[in-house]
């Protein structure tokens, strides 16, 4: 209680200070004969809470998370859309939860860098935020995972029981979700983890991870519906995208991906009675030195789902390994998937690949994939860079297993026995 009033009366002098700026800054406008008004009224509640107001310090070694919940608790409660300032400085941080709900519309604003304590997660994640509807995650700044301290350990890969060190940014239980402009580098796992998200717009963004770091999805969509991912950059160890159970409505779009595992719709069928996928549209991506390029994969032995709608279109690879593969075997457990996968589209994918295998389908037998379409892909292979065996182990050209397939367009790579 005492902290509480203690915060407020920090909260009203700091509100002095943005009354005289306020009142500068409008007296400004108006000589400029300008208005830049709108949201900012003078209501009694200052809407820019710095984290540096509330005891945190930017040296890299103090752990400032405190100062976030405290902050945060300012922010949530503003009866005026508010934001969060994290300025200049590196400040360190164990588990932070941003918990809503929240009064208005909040602000996340990262100048500077959020650095992640190397030890001390009772949590699967870092920086969480749940059930904050209407949020917006703004940069120029990092959130540094500082996932090198911690990779050497064993990774997870394939396994199916495992428990993954923490993902950067977990957003759950949100209604309209933003994120723009901050940089998320070397994560301990995940970097950023959707799940029960609805209306997401991720925009000019940037996720920054070795190659061989374990398990670093960029981006993993769980229960997630209408999402956009647009303009930015991902180069990490595991998966750019990965579009997994329940989601649906969700469009990739001008993203450059890679080193990585490359833009996927799965894994699928991991867990029992998964919901459908359905309407999963990457377009204008392009693909540079990715392990995998435009991928499904689903796990054996799995209970029944279906994943309908998924198209890759304007697609340019450069040195991709299994640049177009559906892999219904992927995890390692026993017996046939039972994701029943159908329309999906592979139009407009050139560049240059690794592997002479250039289409690989390997799809259920009991449940094979319907209404694929492969139409305009020219690919060039350029070597094998030191000898990559590609999933399907090296034929050349295409593998339909259990897939009736329709080639179209210019397809320049000998195409699937009995097929057109
Ligand atoms: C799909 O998602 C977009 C936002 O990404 C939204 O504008 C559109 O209305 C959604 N479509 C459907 C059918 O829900
Ligand atoms: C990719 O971008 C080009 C150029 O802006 C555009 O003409 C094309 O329609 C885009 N492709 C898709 C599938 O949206």
């Amino acid at each position: 209680m005492a902290n509480a009033r203690m915060l407020a009366a920090k909260a009203n002098n700091t509100n002095i200070g943005s009354f005289i700026i306020m009142a500068l800054v409008l007296g400004s406008c108006v000589a400029n004969g300008e208005y830049l008004g709108g949201g900012r009224e003078l209501t009694g509640n200052p809407t820019v809470f710095d984290i540096t107001q509330f005891g945190a310090v930017g040296d890299g070694r103090t752990n400032t998370f405190k100062a976030f919940l405290k902050a945060w608790i300012q922010v949530c409660a503003s009866p005026v859309p508010a934001t969060l300032l994290v300025p200049k400085g590196n400040f360190l941080a164990g588990p932070i939860i941003f918990a809503g709900p929240c009064k208005s519309k909040v602000t996340v604003n990262v100048q500077g860098t959020i650095s992640a304590t190397t030890s001390g997660f009772a949590t699967p994640e870092w920086i969480l935020f749940e059930r904050v509807d209407n949020v917006h995650l703004t940069g120029p700044g990092i959130i540094h995972g500082r996932g090198e301290a911690i990779w050497g350990a064993d990774g997870c890969g394939k396994k199916f029981k495992c428990n993954l060190p923490p993902t950067s940014l977990k957003f759950r239980n949100i209604v309209n979700l933003e994120v723009s402009g901050i940089s998320s580098v070397n994560a301990k796992a995940f970097h950023m983890f959707l799940v029960k998200t609805v209306n997401v717009n991720i925009h000019n963004i940037k996720i920054i991870a070795p190659a061989e770091s374990p398990n670093t999805d960029g981006i993993h969509l769980s229960n997630a519906d209408n999402v956009r991912i647009l303009d930015s950059f991902i180069g990490t160890g595991d998966d750019c995208v990965s579009v997994g159970r329940g989601s649906n409505n969700v469009t990739v779009e001008r993203v450059v991906c890679g080193p990585g595992h490359g833009l996927s719709v799965g894994s699928l069928g991991k867990y029992p009675n998964e919901e459908d996928v359905s309407g999963i549209h990457f377009k204008n991506c392009t693909m540079r030195n990715t392990d995998n390029g435009l991928r499904i994969k689903s796990w054996g032995g799995s209970t029944p789902s279906k994943a309908v709608d998924i198209h890759f279109e304007d697609i340019i690879m450069e040195n991709v390994k299994n640049p177009i593969i559906i892999d219904q075997n992927y995890g390692s457990r026993g017996g046939e998937s039972r994701v029943a996968i159908s329309d999906v589209l592979f139009k407009g994918v050139k560049g240059t690949t690794i592997t002479k295998d250039f289409v690989q389908f390997m799809c259920s037998k009991s449940v094979p994939c319907k209404g694929v379409v492969v139409d305009d892909v020219k690919l060039s292979f350029v070597g094998h860079k030191g000898g990559h065996p590609s999933a399907s182990g090296g034929l050349i050209g295409s593998l339909c297993n259990n897939a009736g397939v329709v080639f179209g367009g210019r397809v320049n790579f000998p195409l699937c026995p009995n097929q057109k």
